[in-house]
């Protein structure tokens, strides 16, 4: 297939990655767009560094061989953080993490001083955003904070909305006293509770939800390797994810107003097996985002 009309790969732990996608099939109507959500492996915040390598490996092969991906976008920071870096080179086929595309909008910017992180308890850890912030010149301050309830709390079946106040007044507490000027959602889940964030902190602050900027470098890399799919027929997304279809199915629906989106099940971590939805090979149904 000509490289140009290739579809790009996007995935996530679970429904998080599609805060990106909107954002992806919104700027680039006419490229086809394949989701995958580990929704076996969920959450990805409380695993192990090895296990998180381990996971985006397989994800990113299955992208780019059985796919055949022109570009993987990594919608997860914890993938991003954790396992880019470190297993990237084994890959023809380029990626895309959450973290150093922001990198453009925080150093150009004179606005940007004290800077509030929210992620994963496993991002956090490591201090993957600090430290590549930092690392690349940013002389302010910044403080990240764990917010380890809060994706299963956004992933179950009905949120619970009392209960995700109260952890979400507990966890911001800290930046309430810190007068940060910047809050950067390091968590692609955390977008889907801005409401209940943004009604927490101070009046303000402004939000970095790295959607944007990420979607911003996948415009730039297809441009300069003249990759942009100039056909305008548009391309329906195809769903996949590891775990529990109708649960995500449902998910998809609502999100991103698709209706009944066909789910495949794929376990891309162990490739003996196929696509199956209810014991047998299912195919994606046509579904325009
Ligand atoms: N949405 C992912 C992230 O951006 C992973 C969240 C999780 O599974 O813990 O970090």
């Amino acid at each position: 297939m000509e490289m140009k009309v290739r579809p790009i790969g996007v995935y996530d732990s679970g429904i998080g990655g599609l805060t990106v996608l909107k954002v992806l099939k919104e700027k680039l109507p006419n490229e086809s767009f394949v989701y995958f959500a580990d929704t076996a492996n969920l959450p990805y915040g409380n695993k192990s560094k090895a296990q998180i390598i381990d996971y985006s490996n397989n994800i990113i092969s299955w992208f780019q061989n059985d796919i055949g991906a022109k570009l993987v976008v990594a919608a997860c920071h914890t993938s991003s953080g954790l396992a880019l870096e470190e297993i990237s080179d084994n890959f023809a086929v380029p990626i895309v993490g959450t973290i150093y595309p922001l990198l453009n909008c925080i150093l150009n910017n004179d606005f940007y001083k004290k800077i509030g992180v929210i992620a994963t308890p496993a991002s956090v850890a490591i201090r993957t955003h600090e430290k590549v912030i930092i690392k690349h010149g940013f002389h302010g301050q910044i403080f990240s904070i764990e917010c380890p309830d809060f994706v299963p709390l956004i992933e179950a079946d009905q949120l619970n909305m009392d209960a995700l106040k109260e952890c979400a007044r507990n966890y911001l507490s800290i930046f309430e006293r810190l007068q940060l000027d910047t809050l950067i959602y390091g968590c692609t889940h955390y977008p889907l509770i801005k409401s209940v964030i943004e009604e927490i902190l101070p009046n303000g602050i402004r939000y970095i939800d790295p959607a944007e900027h990420i979607t911003q470098e996948v415009v730039r890399l297809l441009t300069q390797n003249s990759l942009l799919n100039e056909s305008s027929d548009q391309t329906p997304s195809r769903f996949y994810c590891s775990n529990n279809p109708e649960l995500f199915s449902t998910k998809v629906e609502k999100l991103m107003g698709i209706y009944k989106p066909s789910i495949a099940l794929k376990d891309v971590h162990n490739s003996s097996i196929e696509c199956q939805e209810n014991g047998s090979f299912k195919q994606i149904d046509a579904a325009l985002l």
